[in-house]
């Protein structure tokens, strides 16, 4: 029997800081994401990896007294800055590591090879450092389920939405005037749609978190608010921060309210007295409840922290 979606390490709101912002990194404290992801990649220019490397490693351990996931974004394997960077952060202060554009398994099992490496030299466990890997080119969408399977180490899988936009050679709706008024419909940018749920449904057959790409307009908290609300309903287990004022949004939308776990407990209380009864279904609210029913309520205690 599989287990439930929301067993593993739940980092529900990362935190993207800049890996070269010093003064950003020393705030991370203040903000009370579940997760908090260094990066060395995109929010770097190519000029200033090797500064953001030694800015990055510096902050590790402070980063990890926090208490919270820390989990260095690196460069992706096309780059050919992997191994560099991963000699500056992989130590006993991070979780895991995330990596870009991840194309397929081989991708996996050359990323893994090089954690394996770098844990041997430095007495960590080996395999005992997670990988997040991003799926946001078509190859990493179409392999999707291998890749969220490749190695134990993958526990939750990235939708990247702006360069998967890139790869495919559409435009995002933030690109397009404010006159197009059908690019955004209720289910999201419609261009984006396969995409984002195929990630969803590979993490859950793979048993990773699913996590959603960032919401750039990071000023624009009904924007937020939708497009954090779709991944939810699509499976996503949270989506990442590249703010700090984002932060309780995504909390608040990826943890169930308090209705939904009161609901959630009378739907496994009728369940239970019903079978007592000898009956798998019953009507609570004038909705019928069985098996499905008492499975998601389950989830949603999950989610909540309860088990
Ligand atoms: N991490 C930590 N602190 C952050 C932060 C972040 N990602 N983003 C902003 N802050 C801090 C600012 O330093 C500022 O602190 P202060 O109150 O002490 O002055 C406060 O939060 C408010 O920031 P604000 O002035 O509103 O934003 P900004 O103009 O300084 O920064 C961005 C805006 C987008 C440049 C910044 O949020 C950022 O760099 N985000 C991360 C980008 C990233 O990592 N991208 C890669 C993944 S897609
Ligand atoms: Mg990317």
């Amino acid at each position: 029997m599989s287990t439930a979606p929301f067993s593993h390490m739940d980092l529900r709101c990362p935190l993207f800081i800049p890996g070269n912002r010093r003064d950003m990194l020393a705030k991370a404290g203040r903000y009370s994401a579940s997760a908090y992801i260094p990066d060395i990649e995109d929010s770097v220019p190519l000029a200033n990896k090797a500064e953001a490397r030694a800015i990055t490693a510096e902050a590790l351990p402070c980063l990890n007294e926090l208490g919270k996931a820390v989990v260095p974004r690196v460069n992706s394997l096309l780059t050919g800055l992997t191994m560099d960077d991963l000699e500056a952060v992989v130590g006993p202060h991070i979780v895991a590591i995330s990596i870009g554009k991840v194309k397929n398994s081989d991708d996996i099992a050359v990323v893994d090879g090089m954690l394996s490496e770098l844990e041997g030299d430095r007495g960590i466990d080996v395999g005992s450092i997670g990988i997040l890997p991003w799926l946001e080119t078509a190859s990493g969408i179409v392999n999707a389920y291998a890749i969220s399977c490749a190695s134990d180490r993958v526990r939750w899988v990235a939708f990247g939405a702006e360069d998967f936009s890139a790869d495919m050679g559409i435009s995002r709706a933030v690109d397009i005037a404010e006159s197009d008024t059908g690019s955004v419909t209720e289910y999201g940018e419609a261009s984006l749609l396969y995409a984002r749920s195929a990630v969803a449904v590979a993490a859950r057959a793979a048993e990773v978190q699913a996590l959603d790409t960032p919401y750039v307009k990071f000023r624009d908290p009904d924007g937020l608010r939708s497009e954090a609300g779709l991944a939810r309903r699509l499976g996503y287990g949270g989506k990442f921060a590249i703010h700090p004022d984002q932060i309780g949004m995504i909390n608040e939308i990826f943890s169930p309210t308090d209705a939904e776990i009161e609901r959630a407990r009378r739907v496994i209380a009728a369940a239970r007295a019903a079978e007592l009864e000898g009956r798998g279904s019953v009507s609570l609210d004038g909705e019928m409840v069985d098996a499905p029913v008492v499975a998601r309520a389950r989830n949603v205690l999950a989610r909540a922290g309860f088990n």
